[in-house]
């Protein structure tokens, strides 16, 4: 049976900081030592955050201090010895809502419109497909500076970063002028506006699958697939920060703060699904779903035969795209995954008409590098009304918030639609 993980996330719908991944960069500044008061506010609105301290911000703040504050273990070091093969601040980079820096000094604003990364957080905010946010702390020249002004500008320029206006006073520096951080109270107000505005699936209801489903064979064996869990999990994070209800029925174990459904074969996958489905208003299978399973189940071992040959009888799984396209409401939209080793194109789009779906992913399977158990992807999406886009390689959580802006454009777009006459 299904491990039920759900929770409830009913508190995220009202406190936009609330399990949200916030990595808060510290640059060096004298208005670093405010960012000890911004990680405690964020971490007491229920935030995840992470301290990314730059080496200069140690000259004004400890990371000992953003430990504590955050609970979390801070990071300053761009090179360090890990127990874990994956660099632990790019998988931090990959998951973080908002990327908050906080005093951004007039050095990482130049690095960071060059797109340099000669340290550690510069190289997260490259590495991240997150919302960033700047807190700008300088002396007045400083900011006025035509270098800086173009630096905003550039920064602006792109979707991804707002900034949060320095306020006019006396800076530390003996001097008056526009340059002081804002306040604690207005960054952290302005960090939760801008998961809010984000929030375009709120008040949506979103099952993601992820995984390869596992069809035991005996105690020991299955067949199962290279399906790692991160498209679907990517998607189901993406959703969750657009305040979306997220339902995730995974195979893969995930700690979130959304409900995880945890199952294993391809029955479970379908039970829970349609448990779920009722009532939902996407549903997004990114799932390898095994099309046969073993037709019966050993209790035992399976011993090594006498025989050379071994024969296994196989039967096949339902479709559980087929089977929800078909009864699915004009107000429900579903998304499929095509996993295609030739003819994409043609092959992705049957599946689109014959299981009745709004849009299909389709992936090239054959691509070194991308697709199954990568953090990246190369994908052909098309829709029901004919459009088709091809999305280049990239993070698999930037397709999921390309996904997540589909999703809400067919929302609003229904929203605004006039009731019919009849
Ligand atoms: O998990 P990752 O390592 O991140 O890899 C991502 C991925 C490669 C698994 C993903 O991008 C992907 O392509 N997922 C779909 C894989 C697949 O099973 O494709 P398919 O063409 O066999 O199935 C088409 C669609 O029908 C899929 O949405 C699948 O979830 C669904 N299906 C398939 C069989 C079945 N019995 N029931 C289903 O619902």
């Amino acid at each position: 049976m299904p491990r039920n993980k759900k929770r409830e996330n009913n508190f995220a719908e009202v406190n936009p900081l609330h399990g949200k991944t916030i990595i808060l960069g510290v640059t060096g500044g004298i208005a670093a030592y405010k960012a000890c008061d911004i990680a405690s506010m964020l971490r007491r609105a229920g935030a995840d955050v992470h301290a990314v301290l730059t080496p200069n911000a140690r000259e004004f703040v400890t990371q000992l201090s953003l430990t504590t504050i955050t609970r979390n273990p801070s990071h300053c070091e761009q090179f360090q010895a890990q127990a874990d093969w994956r660099p632990e601040h790019i998988e931090l980079a990959k998951k973080a809502d908002l990327i908050l820096v906080a005093p951004a000094t007039a050095d990482i604003i130049a690095k960071m419109a060059a797109g340099m990364c000669d340290d550690l957080l510069t190289t997260m905010i490259l590495a991240s497909s997150a919302k960033i946010m700047l807190a700008p702390a300088m002396n007045p020249k400083m900011l006025d500076h035509p270098a800086t002004q173009n630096n905003l500008a550039t920064l602006q320029n792109h979707y991804r970063y707002d900034l949060i206006a320095a306020d006019y006073g006396e800076l530390a520096c003996g001097d008056f002028g526009t340059g002081k951080m804002a306040s604690v109270e207005t960054i952290v107000a302005a960090a939760a506006a801008c998961l809010l505005e984000h929030r375009t699936l709120a008040g949506r209801r979103v099952i993601v699958t992820a995984g390869g489903t596992r069809e035991p064979i005996d105690p020991v064996r299955f067949i199962g697939n290279r399906s790692s869990g991160k498209m679907g999990i990517a998607m189901a994070d993406a959703a969750y920060a657009r305040g979306a209800e997220v339902t995730l029925v995974s195979t893969v174990e995930v700690d979130r703060a959304y409900s995880v459904l945890l199952v294993e074969t391809a029955l479970e996958m379908q039970e829970t699904v349609e448990a779920e489905f009722d009532g939902c208003d996407a549903l997004v299978m990114t799932a390898a779903v095994a099309d046969f399973r073993p037709l019966g189940f050993s209790n035992q071992k399976i011993k090594k035969s006498v025989k050379e040959d071994f024969s296994l009888e196989l039967t096949k799984n339902p479709d559980i795209l087929d089977l929800l396209g078909r009864v699915k409401t004009d107000e429900q939209f579903i998304i499929g995954f095509a996993a295609e080793s030739e003819e994409l194109l043609s092959n992705a789009s049957q599946k689109l008409k014959r299981k009745n779906l709004d849009v299909i992913v389709g992936n090239d399977i054959t691509v070194p590098d991308i697709g199954f158990g990568s953090d990246d992807n190369a994908v052909i999406i098309l829709s029901a009304d004919g459009s088709r886009e091809n999305l280049p390689r990239m993070p698999k959580r930037a397709i999921a918030e390309h996904l997540c802006d589909i999703i809400a454009a067919r929302f609003s777009t229904a929203e605004k639609e006039p009731a019919s006459a009849d």
